[in-house]
């Protein structure tokens, strides 16, 4: 183990015990004897000097949670899934209409996931996927926007990821994305609260090492929305960034901000390569 990661250990174990470096095991994932996942592939360029390898979080759980991934009917987070399938079909807001009215099957949306969060050009922003949906629940259907990482944009998401399984997350970050991108990358490499952590003081300079009992991974989120076995339910990336950051004891950014909007684009193009995996299960 390294300076940095025995300082960082002690930092934030506290009173608790700690274990050495455990490495990622060595693993593949086919889904449903199927689906052919990504879970490790070269860094996209951008990373340079960072990392060599990206790698998904699976490869950081138990052999239990990792089988739980392999077959949909093991997969409580497909239950989600199906749910999201449900308000697909079913018509909403003064419009009277429902996704499926203007989208067809949702197989139809195959590489959506793996693309956001992606610039759009008419509204002059960076959106993620739930921003869209929104736009479309307010703007086409006459609806109210769900909450963000609530309501039912989690069993949306977990949807759209669904049938995206496999694609490789492929977000666009130069362009007039670039400068939401920048914005992204600086708070991951800010240290933030009263223990000064930044993201990449856990996920890159410290993935493989243990911290209390969990074994860190480099905070991937290309298996999102992911089903915790700890809450029990769907989770989505801004509610797992709020909840690292509270770690630090820092305040903390809210889901649907424009500080984690950027944080998704950037933390997104780190999984550039991996395939999309969610709904994944991790503990
Ligand atoms: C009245 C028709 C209509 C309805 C109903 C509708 N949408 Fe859309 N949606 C559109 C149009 C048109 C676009 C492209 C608009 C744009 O790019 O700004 C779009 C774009 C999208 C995209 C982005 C696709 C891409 O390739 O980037 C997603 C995701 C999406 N809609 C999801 C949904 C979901 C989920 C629902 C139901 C909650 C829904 N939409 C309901 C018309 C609709
Ligand atoms: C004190 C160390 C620490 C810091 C700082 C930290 N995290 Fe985490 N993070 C963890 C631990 C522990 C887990 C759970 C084990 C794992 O998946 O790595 C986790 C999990 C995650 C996951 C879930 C990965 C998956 O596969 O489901 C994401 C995403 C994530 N972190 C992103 C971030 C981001 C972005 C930041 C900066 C805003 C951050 N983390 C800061 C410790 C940290």
């Amino acid at each position: 183990m390294n300076f940095k990661a025995m300082s960082l250990i002690s930092a934030v174990a506290l009173a608790l015990p700690t274990f050495g470096a455990a490495d990622p095991v060595d693993d593949q994932l086919v889904i449903n004897e199927d689906i052919e996942i990504v879970t490790k592939t070269t860094a996209a360029p951008h990373l340079e000097g960072h990392l060599d390898e990206v790698m998904s979080g699976w490869l950081f759980r138990s052999d239990s949670t990792r089988d739980m991934e392999r077959d949909d009917f093991d997969n409580p987070g497909m239950i989600f899934a199906e749910q999201g399938a449900e308000i697909w079909n079913t018509a909403d807001g003064t419009e009277g209409k429902s996704c499926a009215d203007c989208h067809g099957a949702p197989e139809d949306m195959a590489g959506v996931r793996a693309v956001y969060p992606k610039w759009n050009e008419a509204a002059g922003e960076v959106r993620t996927l739930q921003m869209q949906i929104n736009d479309c629940r307010e703007n086409r259907m006459g609806a109210k926007a769900w909450g963000y990482d609530k309501g039912g944009s989690m069993p949306m998401e977990a949807l759209l990821a669904s049938v995206s399984r496999g694609l490789p997350v492929n977000v666009e970050i130069d362009g007039p994305a670039k400068e939401t991108w920048e914005k992204g990358k600086e708070i991951y490499y800010t240290r933030y609260g009263q223990l000064e952590l930044s993201c990449a003081n856990c996920h890159e300079e410290n993935y493989g090492n243990m911290i209390r009992a969990d074994h860190l991974s480099q905070g991937q989120i290309n298996g999102f929305p992911t089903y915790r076995l700890k809450n029990t339910k769907l989770n989505g990336s801004h509610s797992r960034f709020k909840g690292c950051i509270r770690d630090t004891r820092a305040e903390t950014f809210n889901p649907g901000s424009p500080e984690f909007v950027a944080l998704e684009l950037y933390v997104a193009s780190r999984g550039n390569g991996l395939s999309v995996e969610g709904p994944s299960v991790r503990n």
